[in-house]
């Protein structure tokens, strides 16, 4: 291994999981870092969150370790998605044991579109009195998330189990645009011989808490995967162990799902689980799946048998909990 990887901690609690989840790579790899700033200090600093040294960092390296920007999230983390073309974010959302869950029986990973839908930017003000949004889906963009999600399928990546994957939308009211994507999404996975089962995206938010078990895969438009993601993440004890992959076809972004948790940023107790996670999605992006699923048993015997974090009940600090994750590897 002597992939380059570029690192990118940000703000608040960035700084303190993103070196953990660098030690945690370090001790199962032999991988090239490269640091590089972005977030609301850089900008305080230089004033531009997203420097072009560290665009060319993410656009240069195999694979880039985020941790989170404040004020500035939306100008850090949207061009770093496109930095790496990425067409879909990976939002695993599960209950670990040891982990105090609202619905335990949770396990469901939520396959994003990560390009288009309100998302794409298109938002104007028309008047005093009105503002609009242009709402974009392809074919195309819609087909290359569904080969991913039954590649992903085929590929045992799912959790255990899983035999296809749910598709939601909203086609019932918006025909054109989540038409299009549910029928590009359901053709790929015809094709291909993958089971679907589709579910309008409210009911399926009212589903999701009542029956958790009856979920594993779910394919979603940009907005509604990250709304719904989110409602997964109360089902599961909350954002600190919560990873996210951005995949490209050639480059990925790896990122916890948290933000920079000003409430609790400076004291190193942050919990640095959704880092960690994030960083074993980046080595199964790279090819190392067994060394990712050593990652995730570490974390997850850190979680079952201690030390853990306030925010799981504990009263370890943030190194503490690295410094266990890695005596476990
Ligand atoms: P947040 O995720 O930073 O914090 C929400 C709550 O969860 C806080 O009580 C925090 O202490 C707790 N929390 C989050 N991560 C934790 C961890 N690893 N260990 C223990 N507790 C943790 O979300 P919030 O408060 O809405 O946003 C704070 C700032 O972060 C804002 O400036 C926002 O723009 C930014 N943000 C950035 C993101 C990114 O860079 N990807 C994503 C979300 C928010
Ligand atoms: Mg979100």
């Amino acid at each position: 291994m002597s992939e380059e990887i570029a690192v990118i901690p940000g703000d608040g609690i960035g700084q303190e999981v993103v070196p953990v989840a660098v030690d945690v790579l370090d001790a199962v790899g032999d991988f090239e870092f490269v640091h590089a700033d972005a977030g609301d200090a850089v900008k305080a600093e230089t004033g531009t969150a997203l420097p072009a040294e560290t665009r060319e960092a993410v656009e240069a390296a195999d694979a880039t370790l985020f941790g989170a920007a404040g004020e500035t999230a939306a100008d850090v983390i949207l061009p770093l998605r496109s930095a790496v073309e990425s067409f879909v974010n990976i939002r695993p959302a599960r209950a670990y044991p040891g982990v105090d869950a609202l619905r335990p029986e949770t396990d469901v990973v939520f396959l994003r579109e990560n390009t288009e839908g309100v998302y794409a930017g298109h938002e104007d003000d028309l008047s005093d009195d009105l503002s609009t949004l242009t709402r974009v889906v392809t074919s195309s963009a819609s087909r290359r998330l569904a080969e991913f999600a039954c590649e992903f399928v085929e590929a045992g990546r799912g959790p255990d189990g899983t035999e296809g994957f749910t598709v939601t939308h909203k086609a019932n009211v918006m025909r054109k645009t989540d038409g299009r994507f549910r029928d590009a999404v359901v053709s790929v996975a015809d094709e291909r011989g993958v089971e679907t089962d589709e579910e309008l995206m409210d009911a399926f938010a009212t589903r999701l808490p009542l029956y958790p078990d009856d979920y594993d895969v779910v394919v979603c438009p940009n907005l509604a995967g990250d709304v719904l993601s989110d409602l997964a993440a109360g089902l599961v004890g909350g954002l600190g162990l919560l990873p996210s992959a951005n995949v490209g076809e050639e480059r990925g972004l790896f990122e916890p799902v948290h933000g920079t948790a000003p409430d609790i940023a400076g004291q190193g107790v942050a919990n640095p689980g959704a880092t960690v996670l994030s960083a074993a999605m980046l080595l199964e992006f790279l090819g190392y799946d067994e060394d990712g699923q050593r990652v995730r048993d570490a974390v997850e015997g850190v979680l079952a048998d201690g030390p853990r974090t306030p925010d799981l009940g504990g009263d370890a600090t943030t190194e503490q909990v690295g410094d266990a994750i890695i005596d476990r590897l």
